[in-house]
């Protein structure tokens, strides 16, 4: 609508420290407001956090993405006998298949597991070429057809957005039918390519940051997920 305020209007005016981006123009983005998302979400981002503790906040942060994520996947009723009586109770319908992004996306599988026991896990090994920011695909082990009803991403870092655009087309070719994209931190540029190009996928995160520096990085982010889950990039 004309004159109403845009995110790029608001990366103008908001000050520079602000991380809690208007979502409203992305109808397809969950952000979560939980206080202990919010609370994780800050030693995530300490430059003193050690690898052991940052994978430990990963794995946190993605349980509870991953609770929010999961409201709607369908169950069914199965019947279940308690010490007192029979009663009918659920069990989950959906075939959830989760897709970790190698490298940094393995650290959140753990947690998701907690919550869907029986998902299979499927994993696409993608990487960012440092000089063109475009994803490399390097591994990718998926048989001929879909064989899960919803597909989670998980990758840490939605930047450029050409990474979670790259791996959603490698799902939707495989035959996917629904897909959601759980990420703990986005860049505006990367929510804006990922929804502009998959429209009828839901996304997920902890914060939508305000911008990427010109090596493609999130800003203020929390630098590299991969290394800093992995303790490598010491020579950066
Ligand atoms: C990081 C991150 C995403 C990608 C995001 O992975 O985990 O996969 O960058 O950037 P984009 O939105 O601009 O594509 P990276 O390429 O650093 O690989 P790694 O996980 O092996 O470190
Ligand atoms: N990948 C990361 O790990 N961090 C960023 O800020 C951008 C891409």
């Amino acid at each position: 609508m004309p004159g109403e305020p845009t995110h790029e209007d608001a990366a103008v005016t908001e000050p520079a420290s602000t991380l809690d981006r208007d979502a409203s123009g992305w109808p397809q983005l969950h952000v979560s407001r939980h206080p202990a998302v919010l609370h994780k979400l800050a030693v995530l981002r300490d430059e003193r956090t050690e690898p052991k503790k940052f994978r430990e906040v990963v794995r946190e942060l993605s349980w509870l993405l991953g609770y929010e994520a999961l409201a709607d996947v369908e169950v069914r009723p199965i019947p279940v006998t308690t010490p007192l009586e029979t009663m009918d109770g659920h069990e989950l319908a959906d075939r959830i298949g989760l897709v970790p992004i190698l490298r940094a996306g393995l650290g959140m599988v753990d947690a998701m597991l907690e919550l869907m026991p029986t998902a299979q896990v499927w994993h696409l090994g993608l990487f960012r070429d440092e000089r063109t920011l475009r994803p490399v695909e390097y591994y990718n082990k998926l048989p001929d057809s879909a064989t899960v009803d919803l597909c989670l991403i998980l990758d840490p870092m939605l930047a450029t957005g050409g990474s979670a655009t790259a791996a959603i087309d490698v799902l939707k070719r495989w035959g996917a039918s629904r897909i959601k994209l759980i990420n703990l931190i986005a860049a505006p540029e990367g929510v804006d390519a990922v929804t502009h190009a998959h429209p009828d996928v839901t996304l997920y995160c902890a914060a939508i940051d305000r911008q990427l520096n010109e090596r493609g990085y999130i800003l203020p982010g929390l630098g590299d997920a991969g290394d800093r889950q992995f303790g490598t990039g010491l020579s950066d």
